[in-house]
């Protein structure tokens, strides 16, 4: 993983029509971006393995599409009008704008990587005898530096929770943090930056009522907690699950698709009795753990990370951090939430939001247990985790997008070997036969082996290869992606082969 590889996803999903800058023509608006013909079908692919898993392989979860707009009471209730805030610092010399926390955590990564160097020097001189534990827990440099990480973080964590924000830059001074672009440490004093777009509802500016476009789905779910216990007879424990845009000013936007300032999320709210919440937390760890290994990619992509420091509505947190081409980062966030939302909502809204257990005879305010996942980072991880580069046993090499065949844009390309001789009619009626099962594309322009590079590059699983010997025996020539392998098939027996490989029972059981 390196800066090479997340420089060929950039440029690569542009080329083959997956992401592209918004407004480019206009030099592009910064941290939003669109989606091409390919990048919205591999979106759309990996919502609906979301959604399939949990709403429709789960009886006790239903969906909820709540609107991007809510009564601005509903932020106030939240908690997002006071403090969902990031504490930003600006640069007097680069007039470059960064967020306090990020310059001193990325001082701290620098520490970690020398660690990691001292790590790498001594596993190269101990050789098999080399026990990294014992390194780290003796050797005095590596020992200063782990100390002062621990020190630097425990303190940024503490000035921040007591908003004592003359002390974050106290620290940056400390640690002589420079501009990252002008090397100036010529720095503002640090402020708070509420993270939420306004804007207004109505016509008359004087009476017009200021509104948040939402910078989280969640909330649609809780106000309407009521609203879809009652309608579906839903029995604690049930869950509600929402796909949907959200949207954050976020001060430092960089990492492509990663971090933007439109994005969407795939979030499932799960209401249990008070007292069960940790056993849920529990639950959900590992449910979408499984979920994301099902995908294929290989254990070694992904790692829980336990937060110590809890936000104030929760008593358990958890991210899954997946292997990004510039380490690991979250991916996804298992939240155990108390009652924190419903109680909220309550006191603003003066409106009961309980429930009635019929087995224990008891009302209460059910906890909530909430998985939380950004698609677009989602489509970021699958995206930079397939693009590979392949030296052939012939010595050439290919781009291939291993795109678990699940969620891969196009499922089946159907190629005639030459544009004339009746084959071109022959693929298009194959096309026309499978287009009602699965994504297809016809393609007959270059030579048979661009033509398959092609699709590589965009991650197809199938190539259909007609030729002369079709038109005498009704056979194809299937390739796969992965194996390159091609075998010869009958075109009555395509549909039932190709549709084994998108079953989702193969994937999810
Ligand atoms: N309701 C809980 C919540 O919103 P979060 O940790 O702020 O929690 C959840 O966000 C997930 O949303 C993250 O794990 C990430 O995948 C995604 N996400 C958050 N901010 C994002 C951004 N600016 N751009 C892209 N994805 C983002």
């Amino acid at each position: 993983m390196s800066d090479d590889l997340f420089k060929k996803v950039l440029s690569h999903a542009k080329e083959y029509g997956f992401v592209f800058q918004s407004s480019e023509i206009y030099d592009g608006l910064s941290a939003v971006y669109d989606y091409g013909p390919n990048g919205v079908e591999l979106k759309k692919n990996i919502r609906d393995y979301w959604w399939k898993s949990m709403v429709q392989l789960h009886q006790n979860i239903v969906g909820l599409d709540a609107a991007i707009f809510m009564h601005p009471t509903t932020w106030k209730a939240s908690g997002h009008v006071d403090a969902f805030n990031d504490p930003l610092i600006d640069n007097k010399d680069s007039k470059k704008r960064y967020r306090a926390d990020v310059l001193i955590e990325d001082y701290v990564e620098k520490l970690e990587n020398k660690v990691q160097k001292e790590i790498k020097k001594a596993r190269k001189r101990f050789g098999d005898n080399f026990d990294e534990a014992q390194f780290t827990a003796t050797h005095p440099r590596v020992m200063k530096y782990r100390e002062q990480q621990k020190n630097i973080l425990q303190r940024m964590a503490q000035s921040l929770e007591k908003n004592d924000l003359a002390d974050v830059k106290a620290l940056i001074e400390e640690l002589g943090i420079a501009d990252p672009v002008s090397g100036s440490k010529n720095w503002t004093d640090v402020k708070q930056f509420n993270l939420m777009f306004g804007t207004k509802l109505g016509a008359d500016a004087g009476s017009a009522m200021d509104l948040y476009l939402r910078p989280e789905t969640a909330q649609g779910i809780f106000v309407n907690f009521l609203n879809v216990q009652k309608t579906m007879r839903m029995k604690i424990p049930f869950g509600i699950a929402q796909t949907g845009k959200a949207f954050r000013n976020e001060i430092v936007a960089r990492q492509f698709i990663f971090r933007m300032r439109e994005f969407e999320q795939m979030e499932m709210q799960f209401f249990v009795r008070p007292g069960d919440e940790i056993k849920w937390y529990e639950y959900w760890k590992e449910e979408r753990l499984k979920w994301h290994k099902s995908l294929g990619f290989g254990d070694a992509y992904y790692r829980f990370h336990d937060h110590e420091k809890l936000a104030h509505y929760a008593n358990a947190a958890a991210d899954i951090e997946f292997k990004f081409p510039f380490g690991f980062k979250e991916l996804e966030g298992i939240h155990s939430r108390t009652d924190f939302d419903l109680s909220q909502h309550e006191k603003y809204s003066g409106k009961k939001m309980q429930y009635f257990d019929p087995e224990i005879n008891q009302r209460y305010t059910p906890y909530v247990i909430e998985t939380s996942i950004g698609l677009d980072r989602m489509f970021l991880a699958v995206f930079s985790a397939s693009l590979q580069d392949e030296i052939l046993s012939d010595g050439t090499s290919r781009t291939v997008m291993k795109i678990p065949a699940i969620l891969a844009p196009t499922k089946v390309a159907v190629l005639p070997l030459l544009k004339k001789d009746g084959l071109p009619e022959i693929a298009q009626s194959i096309v026309n036969d499978l287009q009602w099962d699965f994504k297809v594309t016809y393609d007959e322009k270059d030579a048979i082996g661009r033509r398959y590079r092609r699709q590589d590059a965009v991650g197809t699983p199938y190539c259909v290869t007609v030729d002369h010997q079709t038109k005498d025996d009704q056979t194809v020539t299937l390739r796969e992606r992965d194996s390159m392998k091609q075998i010869r098939i009958h075109i009555t027996a395509l549909r039932q082969h190709i549709q084994d490989q998108f079953d989702l029972r193969n994937w999810l059981k």
